[in-house]
Formats: C-alpha cells, structure tokens, sequence
C-alpha cells in the first residue's frame, strides 16, 4: 500500500527563516492600491497557466499581526483568478498561528522568512513584501531580495515597498525576475491626494534602497531635485486640480529625459511610474 507523506505543519521550520520580527502594525485596506496597481499593471501575471505557473503562488511576505491585507489582496486577486492561491508568511509564530483560522485549501499561512517557506514543488509568480524592509538596515536589502528570488519562476514580480499607516502615500521597487536574479524595473509612486501633492512627501515613504540616498549625485536625488523643479514650473496647473498637477509634473519629468509612463490610466489614478 503507498504511504502518504505527512504534510508539514505550518509552524514547522523546514530552515532557519532568514530575517527578523518587528513591528506588525497593519491595516485593512492599507494595500488596496497596491493590489490595484498590480491588477493593472501585469494582470497576465495573476492569470497565467503556462508551465509551472499553472499552480503559482501569489506570497504576501510580512503580513503583519492580523493577516487582513492577505486575505484582502487573495479576495482582490481571485476576481481574476479564482484559483489562485495564496501564501502569507511571517516570521513571527503568533502571527502565523492567529492567521491559520482562516486558511484553506487555496489559502496557506507559513512560519517563514525572505528564504520562502515553500513546499517541494511550489512556485512564486508574485511576492509582495510591503512596509517590511523598512525597518532593517540599507544594507540588508540586496540579501533579502536575492533571497526572496528563490521560489520565484523567470517573469514574476516582487513588488516591495513602503506606505503612510492607511496606505493613502506609497512608493515601491518592483523587481521582475529574469533568470540571473532580478531586474530592477520600475520604482513606482502612488498618492490618493488625500494629504495634498507635493513629491516632498514621498521621501519619508521611499523603500530602504532609496531612503538614506536622497542626495545630490546619487540618482534618486538627482529625481527628486527634477520632479521639484518640474512641480513648481508647473504649479499654474494647480487651478485644475492636485491630479492634473500631478500629471503635469510627470510631463516635466519626462521632458527632463525621465522614463515615465504617461498614459492617463496611471497619471490619472495617482501612479506615477519611473521605468529604470
Ligand atoms: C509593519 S508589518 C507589515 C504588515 C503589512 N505587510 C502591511 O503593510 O500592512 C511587518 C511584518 O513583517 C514581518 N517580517 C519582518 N521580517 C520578515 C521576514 N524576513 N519574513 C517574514 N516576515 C517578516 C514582521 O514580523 C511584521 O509582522
């Protein structure tokens, strides 16, 4: 007769999770947007069946002391791809057991780390790792997103960044995965305009990679001082409104030799979209 093999229990450690517990401040609808930009950004991502995608997971690395942006984002995702499912992983036990309640047979929360916590056979095509990195140092961030590459099939994407407490600011590498590591292919800002516009607030927000470089001659400082000058050249726009201010500002950028996306359904809707 065959033996089955026990399946592992999620508050098993297979290896050491790499990484550490911090705070597990979240929110429900903190990442509504974010899961909005991805939906738009690379729906095929999310629907794709082709080879080992068939059965590719979407990771939601670091959800916090409640799992609800998970089981949000699982909602959102399944709109488009009922069968997708979905892995939360934390790496502080208590979160995982409070989380385990409302897994199911689509629906999995792990004890784990940026070394994935996958199963013999799984597959990434999508890690979010939001408000995570933030609180490490610069210098753990390259190791964490080479650890995260693992699991992850050539073509999917980890989105990892950093937001205000209710998810109204937020800025966010995303990474897609060639087969070397990753690409770095865009560094994504998003406002609802709820705290006005000004490219200043995004500094406080910007990911771990970014934040300490704000400075003249590194690049991201050479961004924000472009973006300034095209925000105050194009404050006249103001008169319409903080979104077509914002998109006005976006134009500059691009006259300055930026690759920014310009199409309306970003601008519009508060994305701003620097290609890298
Ligand atoms: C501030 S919460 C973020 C919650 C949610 N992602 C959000 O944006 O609202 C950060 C969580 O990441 C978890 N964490 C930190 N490092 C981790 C790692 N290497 N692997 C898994 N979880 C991690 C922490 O334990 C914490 O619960």
């Amino acid at each position: 007769m065959e033996r089955l093999k026990p399946k592992p229990h999620p508050l098993a450690v297979p290896k050491k999770p790499q990484g550490q517990v911090t705070r597990g401040k979240t929110a429900r609808n903190r990442l509504r947007q974010v899961d909005n930009f991805v939906l738009r950004y690379d729906p095929a991502l999310l629907t794709r069946r082709d080879g080992d995608f068939a059965d590719a997971l979407f990771v939601d690395l670091g959800y916090g002391a409640e799992a609800v942006t998970t089981l949000e984002s699982a909602g959102r995702f399944r709109r488009l791809n009922p069968d997708l499912k979905v892995l939360g992983v934390e790496i502080e036990p208590e979160r995982v057991a409070a989380a385990l309640p409302f897994a199911d047979e689509r629906t999995f929360f792990r004890l784990g780390g940026f070394n994935l916590p996958l199963q013999p056979g799984e597959h990434v095509r999508l890690i979010r790792a939001f408000n995570v990195l933030r609180q490490y140092e610069e210098r753990d961030v390259l190791p964490a997103w080479e650890q995260m590459a693992r699991g992850v099939l050539p073509g999917g994407l980890l989105i990892e960044g950093t937001s205000n407490p209710t998810g109204a600011l937020w800025a966010a590498n995303v990474l897609r995965r060639i087969e070397s590591g990753w690409r770095q292919e865009a560094l994504v800002f998003f406002t609802n305009f709820h705290l006005g516009f000004d490219p200043e607030l995004f500094q406080s927000i910007l990911p771990k990679n970014y934040i300490h470089r704000v400075l003249p001659g590194e690049p991201i400082g050479e961004f924000f001082a472009a973006w300034k000058a095209a925000y105050a050249e194009t404050s006249p726009v103001r008169t319409w409104g903080l979104r077509a201010w914002f998109a006005a500002s976006a134009e500059g950028l691009a006259r300055r030799g930026y690759a920014i996306h310009l199409r309306r359904k970003w601008l519009a809707k508060g994305w701003l979209i620097w290609r890298l």
